[in-house]
């Protein structure tokens, strides 16, 4: 492997691979400067770090150093009080009370072993090296290493950062951010994907205005209203062209990220743990960790960005256990009965399944002691005994003899005001003494900031999972946090960071779960995709998208959802029609086409349903299954969004397949004839299309396009492709490439 850092002697620290170049140097003043981020440089060390010093008016010069304005100075650190006036990564109050700050360089050591971060999930090392650079305020005696990872074969850089105080005194953290990005003057856009229950990841841009635009939670988790990631697009920015600057975070609380546009037009993108109701006693001798962030740089728009995302959301963050593995079909059986589940309505569906063809059977909600709605038993990890006289792992044992795979529904980090354990510890809920505690779906949240309560949730799970039948867990979390407060910490003291402690917490109990049990596949959900980030995909290898299983809402979730996470990570089933969520009424050819990409699929249909559409569901399945493999580790575009249509492709890992799912959601007259340009083909290979086994040239499909499916009432002419007349009309096209390199 060819040095991926190289650092000069008067300390310019580059990084370069075949993706980008990231530098920095070390200024005469001791800060750590930013220099540049973009395409990789031949010499990057030789880049001219001194342009940006300019004598200006009425500014500040820092400790008297004259053109060392910090206000305009690119910086990996920044702090408040000493002349940068743009909002800091790093502010806190010292015991004597201000909060002045300024880090200085100290030292700086290179490693090939990517350092793990405390209590928290990071991307995995391997083929990368990792620049520690130590920064201290001399004044106060507090130091900051900022890790930087570059990796050889990822256009990712992953940052971290870790306070110690090595002073006599505590000090109080009040805001840490995890990454500082300071972009030079340019006109530049903000992509963001924002959203709610049922409605995530619909991508919004808007222009970087000065001022500050910030995208948050409170909620506890990353939450649906705002997903991790913000990317700043220099202007003209698309799909195929422009430069992309993007960042995510490996953390599933309460995040900020925010892009602030200086009075000089530079653009600094924090992103980090939120600074709102945050406050962190950090006594001498302590240290605090924040979670880990991570860049993209694309200098080919947001396809080339999305590719190195989901490269490296397989590679380094998703369970290396399930690392291209099929994931196998299932039948839910959460919209096929809800709450109304007992032993021989599942071994019924089980049957029934098999004569589908689907590979799992999931018992979602409702087995456990108690269940029969939403209001209570949440906690009581125990199979209601009515329902389920012979309990889980007898149930579990008989859907395996079926020859099916078995996957459970959990709740872990919940509890119901009416259940045994609220009963036995009333005191184990967040909540704040005095105040009524509100309810979510009737529920309160466990407080796993206190680790008895990270032990319970483990051990309940254990003894279920313990049988050894279970293939699969649904991780569901379907409330937002409010009056977190902990019993665990009655001294008053932290009372502020519960949230972060309970972020530990639940890592804590993930990882005792996943070492405990690495073959179960755990599918990430918060009543769909309210948590669905990169911290929890550390430990799940697979999302519940959304709770919107209509295709036409699917639509503009999975493509947002794309912009950072690849569909090996997409779960998605066939909902009924009319749709629960929104009412709408869909033929199964789209219900199924809208999840085809995702790597997991399967069927959440009552049992009328499932025999009305029987034969045909014989077949999505059985196709879902033949390509099962295709949906991993492949290529995916976008390779077309207009208000009325939705175009991807997803090409497979070896190349040898390219499918096409075309949406057109509103039919009308006399619509253009949509030609879509494929992407990434062998250009002088050849492809046949499936449909008709007409033969296409791989530059030609590239630079002409494909045309799309023209929707017409009437008589169809010879050699034009017509689609299904209607509404939400759908066409998946698969080629097959018949010579080519
Ligand atoms: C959430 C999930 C659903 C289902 C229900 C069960 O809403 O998103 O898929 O599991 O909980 O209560």
């Amino acid at each position: 492997m060819t040095a991926l850092i190289t650092i000069s002697d008067d300390k310019v620290f580059a990084l370069t691979n075949r993706a980008f170049s990231y530098v920095m140097r070390r200024a005469q003043s001791g800060i750590l400067e930013h220099v540049y981020y973009g395409p990789p440089l031949g010499s990057p060390l030789e880049i001219d770090t001194g342009r940006r010093n300019v004598e200006r008016g009425c500014t500040v010069d820092y400790e008297g150093r004259p053109a060392v304005n910090l206000n305009e100075t690119l910086q990996e650190f920044p702090c408040y009080g000493t002349s940068d006036y743009r909002y800091p990564a790093f502010h806190a109050r010292s015991a004597s009370g201000h909060s002045v700050f300024q880090f200085r360089y100290k030292s700086h050591r290179v490693t090939s072993d990517k350092p793990e971060i405390d209590g928290l999930p990071s991307a995995r090392g391997g083929a990368s090296e990792t620049l520690i650079i130590t920064l201290e305020d001399p004044y106060q005696n507090i130091e900051a290493q900022l890790s930087y990872t570059i990796y050889e074969a990822h256009g990712v850089l992953a940052k971290s950062v870790k306070v110690i105080n090595k002073s006599a005194a505590a000090i109080t953290l009040q805001n840490i951010f995890s990454s500082t990005l300071d972009l030079p003057a340019h006109d530049y856009t903000l992509l963001h994907l924002q959203g709610t229950w049922s409605r995530e990841f619909n991508a919004e841009r808007l222009d970087a205005a000065k001022g500050r635009f910030v995208i948050d939670s409170a909620r506890g988790t990353s939450s649906a209203a705002h997903s991790p990631f913000l990317a700043a697009l220099e202007k003209g920015a698309s799909e195929h062209h422009g430069r992309v600057y993007a960042t995510s975070l490996v953390y599933s609380g309460n995040f900020a990220m925010s892009a602030e546009t200086s009075e000089f037009d530079d653009v600094r993108i924090l992103a980090g743990l939120n600074p709102f109701d945050f406050e962190w006693h950090l006594n001498p001798g302590d240290s605090f960790s924040a979670p880990e962030a991570l860049h993209v740089f694309s200098a080919n728009g947001l396809g080339a960005m999305s590719h190195i995302w989901h490269d490296f959301v397989r590679e380094k963050i998703s369970p290396p256990h399930f690392k291209n593995a099929p994931r196998p079909s299932y039948l839910n059986s959460w919209e096929s009965c809800y709450f109304d589940v007992d032993e021989n309505k599942v071994l019924a569906l089980a049957d029934k399944a098999n004569d589908i063809g689907v590979q799992m059977v999931v018992l979602d909600d409702g087995w456990f002691e108690g269940r029969k709605d939403a209001t209570t038993s949440l906690g009581d990890w125990t199979a209601d005994t009515i329902r389920f006289p012979s309990g889980i792992a007898a149930l579990a044992a008989k859907i395996k003899s079926k020859g099916l795979k078995f996957g459970l529904w959990f709740e872990p980090e919940m509890v119901s005001p009416e259940s045994a354990l609220f009963k036995a510890h009333p005191d184990w809920a967040l909540h704040v003494p005095e105040r009524t505690a509100s309810l979510g779906r009737n529920q309160l949240t466990l407080d796993l900031s206190r680790p008895e309560v990270c032990d319970y949730i483990f051990e309940k799970m254990d003894a279920i999972l313990s049988c050894g039948d279970i293939d699969y867990v649904k991780w569901d979390m379907n409330r937002a946090m409010t009056e977190i407060g902990s019993a665990g910490r009655s001294d008053g003291r932290d009372g502020q960071n519960i949230a972060h402690h309970y972020m530990l917490g639940l890592y804590s109990v993930l990882s005792r779960l996943t070492a405990q049990y690495p073959h179960i596949i755990i599918e990430n959900c918060a009543s769909g995709g309210n948590r669905f980030d990169l911290g929890m995909l550390c430990y799940a290898a697979q999302n519940w998208t959304s709770d919107m299983c209509d295709p036409v809402g699917r639509l503009d979730i999975i493509h947002g959802a794309s912009y950072v996470f690849p569909p090996d990570v997409m779960a998605a089933y066939i909902g009924p029609s009319p749709n629960h969520q929104n009412g709408r009424v869909s033929s199964l050819k789209t219900r199924y086409a809208a999840g085809a990409f995702c790597a997991a699929q399967g069927l959440s249909l009552s049992a009328v349903d499932l025999d009305a559409d029987f034969d045909a569901l014989r077949q999505y399945i059985s196709l879902a299954n033949a390509c099962a493999k295709d949906r991993m580790g492949g290529r995916f575009d976008r390779v077309l969004k207009t208000q009325n249509e939705t175009a991807w492709q997803l090409t497979t890992a070896d190349k040898s397949k390219v499918s096409l799912a075309y949406f057109q959601i509103l039919s009308a007259p006399n619509l253009p004839v949509r030609i879509v340009r494929l992407a990434g083909l062998d250009p002088q290979g050849v492809y046949r299309l499936r449909d008709d086994g007409a033969s296409y040239r791989g530059d030609a499909l590239m630079q002409a396009g494909f045309a799309m499916p023209y929707s017409l009432l009437g008589h169809p002419r010879s050699g034009v492709r017509y689609r299904d007349s209607g509404d939400f009309a759908s066409h998946i096209f698969v080629f097959e490439k018949v010579s080519g390199s």
